[in-house]
C-alpha cells in the first residue's frame, strides 16, 4: 500500500471526522459546505452521533469527483489521542478495504490533543495497521474478497512533518506486521529451523543475528530448554539478535517463549482448540518484531532481543514427567507436567541473557499461561515486574500504543509454592491457585540478585479470537508487544 502526505484530496474516496455530538471537522464542514449541508443532513439521517467507529457513507456525492464520502466517528474532540486517530482510519481502511475503491483520502485534522502532523502520521498508521492481511494460503479468494485499496493519500497542511514521524512510525507498523505473520503461520511451515531462517534476515537492516543450535546449547548446559525440544524431529535453537545504537551503553535485554508449536508434550492437551497452540511463539514474535522495528526506525539504543526456539512434542525421545534437568544456571527442576514448558525454555535463555551480556534490564514476553486469560481476559498482558520504575515505564508505554498491562503481584508464599523435595524447584505448583504468578516466580528463580527484570504474560493478548472489533488489529494474531518494547525503548533508553 502506497501511503502519501498532501494539502489537496482527490481519492475516489474520502474519509473525514465527526466528533461526539456530531460536530465536524474543519475538512468535514468544508466538504458539507461544498455539499449544501448534505453532510451534516446524511450525518444526521443516519442517526450518527460521532461514537468511535460510527460510519454514515455518501455514494456519488453531487459536486464532487469523489464515488464516496465517508464520515466516520471519532469520539468526544477534546479526549481525542492518536490511539483514536488511527481507529478512525482503520475503520476507513476496514470499510474500503475489498469494496472496488483504490485510493482513499483521509483528511486527517487537527483535533483534541493531537497536532496535525501527528493526526497525519497516526491516520497512516492506523491505515497500515488495519490493511493487514494474511492470505498467504489462500488460493481460490474471489474477485470481491480481494484488497482492491492500493493508495492512501493523508490530507494535512503538515505534510512534511508529518512525513517525517511516519517514517519512524512505519518502521514500527513493519515489525507489527513481520510479529503477526509470524504468528499467523501454521506449525508445519514455521518451525525453530525456519524462523531462525526468518530471523537471519533481520541482517539486512543492521541487525547482527547468531544462531545456537543444539550442540552449543548442550556445551552452555541449557537442558532445561533443550528437554522441551526433545521430542521433536525440528532442532531447537536459540537466536541472537543485537542491535547496536548506542555506543558502549549496557543494552536492554528482550527475551521471548518461542514455542512453535504446544501439544503439551507427554502431558498431552486436549484436542479441542490446540490449533491455537501455533501461536506460543508470539513472545518471540514480539521481540523478533522489535528488533525490526529498531533497526528500521535507526533506534538510539543497545537492544538485543534473544528467543528460544523450540517444538514441544509427544514422542519415544519426549521428555517424561518426573524428569530432572540441570539448567544453565546450575539449579535443578523435577519436570512435573510437560505442559508446563515455556518457563523450562525461559529459565535458560533469561539466564543465557543475564552471563553474555550483562544487561540494564531483562523484559521476557510469553504466552506462558492459561490461568492469565481467567484474570484479564484479552484486554491486558499480566505484567510482573521487581522494579517499580521499570514496571511504570511500561505500564506507561503499553497505555500509549494500545497495548495494555496490568501488573500482577509477586512475593515469597507464592515463590514456595514451587519447592520440591526432590530438586532444587518443580516447574508447576500442582494446585491451580494463582497460576500466572507460579510461572512468574519460576522464572524470577532464574533472575540474579540486583537484575531489573519484567515478565509480560501475553497468552491473552497475542491472538485474539473474533469478532475483529478493533479495525487497526484486523485478524486473529494482534502482533502484541512490537509497539510497546519499541515505545518503552524509545521513551526510557533513548535520550
Ligand atoms: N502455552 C501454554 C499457555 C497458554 C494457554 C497460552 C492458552 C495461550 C492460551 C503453556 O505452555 C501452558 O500449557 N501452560 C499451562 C501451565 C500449567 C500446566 C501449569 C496452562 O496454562 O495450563
Ligand atoms: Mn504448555
Ligand atoms: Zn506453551
Amino acid at each position: 500500500m502506497n501511503v502519501r502526505f498532501s494539502k489537496e484530496g482527490r481519492g475516489e474516496a474520502l474519509a473525514v471526522m465527526v466528533a461526539e455530538g456530531g460536530a465536524l471537522s474543519p475538512s468535514a464542514a468544508a466538504l458539507d459546505e461544498r455539499l449544501g449541508g448534505g453532510l451534516a443532513r446524511a450525518i444526521a439521517a443516519a442517526r450518527m452521533t460521532g461514537k468511535p467507529g460510527q460510519i454514515a457513507e455518501l455514494l456519488a456525492p453531487p459536486g464532487l469527483d469523489a464515488s464516496r464520502l465517508l464520515a466516520i466517528g471519532v469520539g468526544p474532540a477534546d479526549k481525542l489521542q492518536a490511539l483514536g486517530v488511527e481507529r478512525w482510519a482503520g475503520h476507513a481502511v476496514k470499510r474500503l478495504l475489498t469494496s472496488g475503491v483504490q485510493k482513499l483520502s483521509l483528511f486527517a485534522d487537527a483535533l483534541g490533543g493531537v497536532s496535525a502532523a501527528e493526526a497525519a502520521a497516526k491516520a497512516a498508521v492506523g491505515a497500515r495497521l488495519a490493511a493487514y492481511r494474511f492470505d498467504l494460503y489462500r488460493t481460490k479468494l474471489k474477485p470481491d474478497q480481494e484488497p482492491t485499496l492500493r493508495d492512501i493519500q493523508v490530507v494535512t497542511d503538515a505534510a512534511k512533518a508529518a512525513q517525517a514521524r511516519f517514517e519512524v512510525d512505519n518502521a514500527v507498523v513493519d515489525g507489527v506486521y513481520f510479529a503477526r505473520d509470524l504468528v499467523n503461520e501454521p506449525p508445519n511451515v514455521l518451525h525453530p529451523e525456519s524462523f531462525a531462517e526468518r530471523l537471519a534476515a533481520l541482517s539486512e537492516l543492521g541487525v547482527e543475528v547468531k544462531i545456537l543450535g543444539e550442540t552449543e546449547m548442550r556445551k552452555l548446559g541449557m537442558n532445561a530448554m533443550l528437554g522441551v525440544g526433545q521430542g521433536s524431529v525440528r532442532e531447537s535453537k536459540l537466536v541472537v539478535m543485537s542491535w547496536k545504537g548506542a555506543g558502549k551503553a549496557a543494552p536492554v535485554c528482550l527475551v521471548g517463549k518461542g514455542v512453535t508449536f504446544d501439544t503439551g508434550g507427554i502431558s498431552l492437551k486436549p484436542g479441542a482448540g490446540m490449533d491455537e497452540m501455533k501461536g506460543d511463539m508470539g513472545g518471540a514474535a514480539a521481540v523478533a518484531g522489535a528488533m525490526k522495528a529498531l533497526a528500521g526506525r535507526n533506534a538510539k539504543a543497545n537492544v538485543v532481543g534473544i528467543v528460544g526456539l523450540v517444538e514441544n512434542m509427544p514422542d519415544g525421545s519426549a521428555q517424561r514427567p518426573g524428569d530432572i534437568v540441570a539448567t544453565m544456571s546450575g539449579q535443578t527442576i523435577e519436570v512435573l507436567n510437560t505442559d508446563a514448558e515455556g518457563r523450562l525454555v525461559l529459565a535458560d535463555v533469561v539466564w543465557y541473557a543475564q552471563e553474555k551480556h550483562k544487561p540494564a534490564a531483562v523484559i521476557d514476553l510469553a504466552t506462558l499461561t492459561g490461568a492469565v486469560i481467567i484474570s484479564l481476559g484479552h484486554e491486558h498482558a499480566g505484567l510482573f515486574c521487581n522494579d517499580d520504575d521499570l514496571a511504570s515505564s511500561i505500564a506507561a508505554a503499553a497505555a500509549a500504543e494500545g497495548e495494555p498491562v496490568w501488573r500482577l503481584p509477586m512475593n515469597a508464599a507464592y515463590d514456595k509454592m514451587i519447592d520440591t523435595p526432590n530438586a532444587d524447584m518443580k516447574n508447576i505448583s500442582g494446585k491451580p491457585a494463582a497460576g500466572s504468578i507460579v510461572g512468574a516466580q519460576f522464572i524470577k528463580r532464574f533472575i540474579k540478585d540486583g537484575q531489573a527484570w519484567a515478565h509480560i504474560d501475553i497468552a491473552g493478548v497475542a491472538w485474539k479470537p473474533g469478532p475483529y472489533e478493533d479495525p487497526t488489529s484486523p485478524c486473529w494474531a494482534t502482533g502484541y508487544g512490537v509497539r510497546l518494547l519499541s515505545r518503552l525503548i524509545a521513551d526510557k533508553y533513548e535520550n
